[in-house]
């Protein structure tokens, strides 16, 4: 800065800061009161935020914060939302754990709800083999459709979820379809014929003479399991094989494998690892996909 004389601006009447650019000169006016007012108002409402809210970490070398007079805490909100949603989630669970699947579905308050839960529930743990929406894939069961294995009513279904197939839990469905190939019961003439026969009943495409052969074979070995009629057996796991549903392929390469070594689809246990209120409700949500008896 110069020592020089503050030099007034002839035009406005204002002092001037001496800057001066191609003759511009820079004015040196106040600033405005309203500007003025409203900083000084900011550094008020700061000194008052600090002193009621949690505002200033603490000193390096000390633990956690300036907490402020009210005792506004954050995390303490959240612990108390979590902890108010659990308690609601806790008494839901309770009243479904409580009801058999048939009279919650009479209450629809409670039956909405055993959808929304099961419907997450299915997404967590059923969807990886199930698919999306239970459609199924190749060795695991649509389950939208009105074709069971163990069967679609809700206790059959709840009974499934629970205790699996082949889960290796005590309660678990099992019945295992023998080796007929593998295991050297049933010459690969048979099982060529059985496949024939299959595919016949499943009305595709087929050798009828061979069908014929293979009727006597079928009888004896299995019919005990599928049935005289080939439309299955639900007390044993046995699927209908008269219908266009295939757990693993209706094609003969498929069939013949299947006869050859059974395939032995694993369902897990999941009582031990799902709450009573979610199996309930995960039961009330594959039965309303579709195919619920
Ligand atoms: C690891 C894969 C796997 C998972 C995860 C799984 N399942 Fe299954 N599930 C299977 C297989 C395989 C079968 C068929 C077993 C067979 O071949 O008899 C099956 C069968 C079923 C059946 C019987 C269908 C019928 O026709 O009788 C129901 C019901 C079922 N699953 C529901 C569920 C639900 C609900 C969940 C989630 C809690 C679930 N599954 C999770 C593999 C799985
Ligand atoms: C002890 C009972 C039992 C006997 C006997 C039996 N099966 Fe099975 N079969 C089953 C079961 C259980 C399944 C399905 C479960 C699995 O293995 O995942 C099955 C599955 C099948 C399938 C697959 C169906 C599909 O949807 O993909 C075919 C085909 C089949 N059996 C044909 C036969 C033929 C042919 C015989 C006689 C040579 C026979 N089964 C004897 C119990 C039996």
């Amino acid at each position: 800065m110069t020592d020089r004389l503050p030099e007034i601006d002839t035009h406005s009447g204002v002092e001037t800061t001496g800057h001066e650019w191609d003759g511009i000169k820079e004015l040196n006016n106040p600033l405005p009161r309203w500007w003025r007012f409203v900083f000084w108002a900011s550094v008020v409402v700061a000194v008052i935020y600090w002193i009621l809210m949690p505002a200033w970490p603490a000193l390096p070398g000390m633990q956690g914060h300036t907490t402020g007079v009210l005792g506004q805490s954050d995390r303490a909100d959240v612990a108390g939302e979590v902890s108010a949603a659990r308690a609601a989630r806790a008494a839901l669970g309770a009243k479904l754990a409580a009801q058999d699947a048939a009279s919650i579905l009479k209450d629809p308050e409670l039956s909405q709800l055993a959808l929304g839960l099961g419907e997450s529930a299915f997404g967590d743990n059923c969807a990886t083999c199930h698919g999306a929406g239970g459609r199924g894939a190749k060795g695991y069961p649509q389950l939208s459709d009105d074709v069971w294995l163990w069967g679609g009513s809700l206790d059959a279904i709840e009974q499934t979820v629970k205790f699996g197939i082949r889960s290796g839990h005590a309660q678990a469905h099992v019945k295992d379809m023998p080796a007929f190939g593998r295991d050297d019961f049933l010459t690969a003439a048979q099982i060529d014929d059985l496949v024939q026969l299959v595919r016949q009943a499943s009305h595709q495409t087929a050798d009828a003479t061979a069908a014929i052969r293979a009727r006597p074979v079928y009888d004896a070995n299995c019919a005990s399991c599928h049935g005289d009629d080939m439309r299955g057996d639900r007390t044993q796991g046995a699927p209908n094989l008269t219908d266009e549903e295939w757990l693993y392929g209706g094609d003969a390469p498929s069939i013949r494998r299947t006869i050859f070594g059974p395939r032995g689809g694993v369902m897990p246990a999941w009582t031990d690892r799902l709450d009573p209120a979610t199996v309930r409700a995960l039961a009330i949500y594959v039965h309303s996909m579709g195919g619920g008896e």
